[in-house]
C-alpha cells in the first residue's frame, strides 16, 4: 500500500531522515519507534507532502506521491494526526471536521447538509459529539486529540498515520484513545502507521515495528524481535528495559 524507497531529508546539517526505504501491506498496523529527534514526524511530514523529500521516492496504492501537494495525498486516502494538535482553533468541532468532510475522498459534490451529518457522525465516534458547538480553543488536550482524529477519519483514509496521539495523556485516556483507534481500524478497515513513545501500547498494537535513530533505520521486525534487539535495547529502549527483561 505505502512504499517508500531511500527517503532522504536535511534541515541545514541535521540528517533528520536518512536513506530510510520500508512499506507498509493493506490491513498493517505498524509502529514507528525511536527516540526524540530520530526523524519520525519529519518522516511522517514526507508522507504527506508537508516537506519535499531531498532524495529518494514514496509510492501509495501504486502511484507515486513524491512531491505531491498534501490535499492531493490527502484526496488519494492518506490522513495524519499532528503530534501537536492543529485545529482551527476559532472554528467549532462541527465546522473543522467538517472541512474534513469536504476535502477527502470523491467529496467534491457534496452538500453542506450532508457533510454536517458525515461530521457528526465522526464526532460521535470520537466521542465529541456533545461538544460539536464548542470551540475547538476551549476543549481539553484529550479532546482535542480526539478531534484531530475524527477530522483525520472524516476524510475516510485507506492509511492513517499517528503521531503521538498517546502523548500527555493519562492512562485512562490512553486505553481510551486505544480502544477508539483499534475499533476505527475494524470499523472502517484502515492501515495504520503509527508512531508511539509507550511500548505497551505500540507493542500491543502494531504487527510490525520500523525502528529509526539518527534518521536511519536500524532496525524492522515483529514486536518480539524488536524488544530483543540489542542494538535497539542500547539505542532506544535502554538499560530499564533490559533489567525488566
Ligand atoms: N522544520 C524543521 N526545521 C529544522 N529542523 C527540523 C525541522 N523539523 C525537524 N527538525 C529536526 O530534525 C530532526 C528530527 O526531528 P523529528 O521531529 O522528525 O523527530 P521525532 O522522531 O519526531 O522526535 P520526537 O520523538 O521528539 O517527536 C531533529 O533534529 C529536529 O530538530
Ligand atoms: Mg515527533
Amino acid at each position: 500500500m505505502l512504499e517508500l524507497k531511500n527517503v532522504k531529508k536535511s534541515f541545514g546539517g541535521v540528517h533528520a531522515v536518512d536513506d530510510v526505504s520500508f512499506t507498509v501491506k493493506e490491513g498493517e498496523v505498524v509502529g514507528l519507534i525511536g527516540p526524540n529527534g530520530a526523524g519520525k514526524s519529519t518522516l511522517i511530514n514526507l508522507i504527506t507532502g508537508v516537506f519535499p523529500c531531498d532524495k529518494g521516492s514514496i509510492t501509495f496504492l501504486g502511484k507515486d506521491i513524491t512531491g505531491k501537494p498534501p490535499h492531493m495525498i490527502c484526496k488519494a486516502g492518506l490522513s495524519r494526526t499532528y503530534q501537536i494538535p492543529q485545529p482551527f482553533y476559532n472554528m467549532t468541532c462541527l465546522l473543522s471536521t467538517m472541512v474534513s468532510v469536504l476535502n477527502g475522498k470523491e467529496r467534491e459534490n457534496m452538500s453542506l447538509s450532508d457533510a454536517a451529518l458525515e461530521a457528526s457522525y465522526y464526532l460521535e465516534f470520537v466521542g465529541l459529539f456533545s461538544k460539536r458547538d464548542s470551540l475547538a480553543r476551549d476543549l481539553n488536550l484529550y479532546d482535542m486529540r480526539m478531534l484531530e482524529l475524527a477530522r483525520a477519519l472524516a476524510t475516510t483514509p485507506k492509511l492513517l498515520l499517528i503521531d503521538e496521539t498517546m502523548a500527555g495523556l493519562n492512562p485512562v485516556e490512553s486505553q481510551n484513545a486505544l480502544d477508539m483507534i483499534r475499533s476505527a481500524q475494524d470499523q472502517f478497515g484502515i492501515t495504520i502507521l503509527w508512531i508511539e513513545h509507550v511500548m505497551k501500547i505500540i507493542m500491543s498494537a502494531a504487527q510490525r515495528i520500523v525502528v529509526l535513530h539518527y534518521g536511519r533505520k536500524i532496525a524492522e521486525g515483529l514486536p518480539s524481535e524488536i524488544f530483543n534487539d540489542d542494538f535497539v535495547v542500547k539505542a532506544y529502549l535502554g538499560d530499564k528495559h533490559v533489567k525488566s527483561k
